[in-house]
């Protein structure tokens, strides 16, 4: 092997192992002995380890996680991407560019339309084709606002028995929503184990079934009674499931002042509260980056009786087979994409990601120079990729 060369590909043996641990550590402030077990559940979740070699030696890391995420109904295969660090003597040379040009190489090659990661930092991905393209809320909500005493429906801790139901049930709901993720096991223990902690796991069951579920960890609050209630995860598919969780919430309210948990700029549950007891708070808007410009836009859903054709034509500096124009048909909340027609709606790859996941506008994508169109194919985009906010609870 050539060791001045750059070189992509899985950790091999043990020295390199290391080394990727030692990156992850310095670059996440992690200790070594979180950085190895962090190490080890990447790979005991299927998730992959991917390491940048450039001078005979491990320059930087990143790890891949497939899933799936919901766009109008339909599961779009992506691939989200965690742990990405250069070896800190090495930063400010070109690594983290070059690994994540290699890595999406490495994507597409396998057929992913679709990759997204939270940014640290945007002009780094934003250069490989990332764009913002929906957000992540953090809502606290006040137990002394929450006066539900719903009981009719009954609440148990959720056994193991009772995990495939669970997954059916996030999936109900995730379907229905924008930019949720379809969860694998690596995401699934992101909510019951928290960073190495054991999350507590609560459903509601009514005739028909487990309604709605909630997993939360409690942390105490130093030199206090107090306690911080922490939700990893919180579905409701009914309003009494609602209700009877927002009880269960309160229940709480001797030892807790509030309760916390993530979602979308919107959450229903909030609208079932009296008063605006509760903070919706900014965190983070996350990027995507379409890898396969005609299979992202086959594999998403649209809304149902709009029928209408767009001519695109893509621009991509990394991906010369997107670097073309496209047709956009789509009849009954179906797509159909061919190569050719009169690209009428110009824009670079990266403008397409916020389109694509309705964050952005046709519209505003022309305020933001990101997009150039004619009036009749603006009002098509605007109506072929209208729908809510893309949101996305979970981190990874
Ligand atoms: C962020 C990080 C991966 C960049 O690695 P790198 O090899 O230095 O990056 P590159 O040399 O390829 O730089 C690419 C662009 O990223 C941006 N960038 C690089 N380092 C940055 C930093 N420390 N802070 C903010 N932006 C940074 C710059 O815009 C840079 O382009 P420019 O130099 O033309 O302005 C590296 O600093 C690191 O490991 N940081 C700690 C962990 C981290 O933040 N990881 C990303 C998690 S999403």
């Amino acid at each position: 092997m050539d060791t001045t060369a750059p070189h992509f590909g899985p950790p091999e043996g043990e020295r390199e192992l290391a080394a990727a641990e030692d990156i992850i550590a310095q670059a996440f402030a992690l200790t070594p002995e979180e950085s190895r077990a962090w190490r080890q559940k990447v790979e005991a979740n299927s998730a992959h380890l991917r390491l940048l070699r450039e001078g005979g030696s491990v320059a930087a890391t990143i790890i891949l996680i497939p899933m799936g995420q919901w766009f109008n109904g339909r599961r779009v295969p992506m691939v989200g991407i965690g742990g990405v660090g250069v070896a800190p003597a090495r930063r400010g040379q070109g690594s983290a560019t070059r690994l994540m040009q290699a890595a999406l190489r490495e994507l597409r090659s396998q057929g992913a339309p679709l990759a997204s990661l939270y940014p640290s930092t945007q002009p780094l991905y934003r250069r490989v084709g990332f764009e913002q393209a929906g957000s992540r809320f953090e809502i606290r909500v006040q137990l002394s606002g929450l006066d539900f005493h719903e009981r009719t429906l009954s609440l148990r801790p959720v056994g193991e028995s009772d995990m495939p139901a669970i997954h059916e049930v996030y999936r109900r709901h995730a379907q229905r929503q924008q930019g949720w993720i379809d969860r694998t096991v690596y995401t699934w223990n992101r909510v019951t184990h928290p960073k190495g902690e054991i999350a507590y796991g609560y459903l509601v069951e009514g005739g028909s079934g487990i309604e709605g579920y909630v997993y939360l960890t409690r942390r105490a609050q130093p030199r206090s009674i107090q306690q911080e209630l922490n939700l990893t995860d919180l579905v409701a598919l009914t309003p009494a499931a609602g209700r009877r969780l927002l009880s269960f919430m309160g229940d709480h309210r001797s030892v807790a002042t509030e309760v916390m948990w993530r979602g979308g700029p919107a959450d229903p549950l909030l609208f079932l509260l009296r008063e605006q007891t509760y903070q919706v708070k900014h965190l983070f808007y996350w990027m995507l980056r379409v890898l396969d410009v005609p299979a992202a836009l086959q594999a998403r859903g649209y809304p149902t009786g709009l029928s209408g054709a767009l001519h695109l034509e893509v621009d991509d500096d990394l991906f010369p087979e997107n670097r073309n124009r496209f047709v956009l048909e789509v009849e009954n909340g179906e797509a159909e994409v061919r190569p050719g027609g009169d690209g009428d709606v110009k824009l670079h790859v990266r403008a397409l990601a916020p389109l694509y996941s309705g964050f952005l506008s046709p519209a505003a994508l022309q305020l933001a120079g990101a997009l150039a169109a004619d009036e009749d194919s603006l009002r098509t985009a605007t109506a072929l990729f209208s729908g809510p906010p893309p949101a996305m609870p979970d981190m990874y």
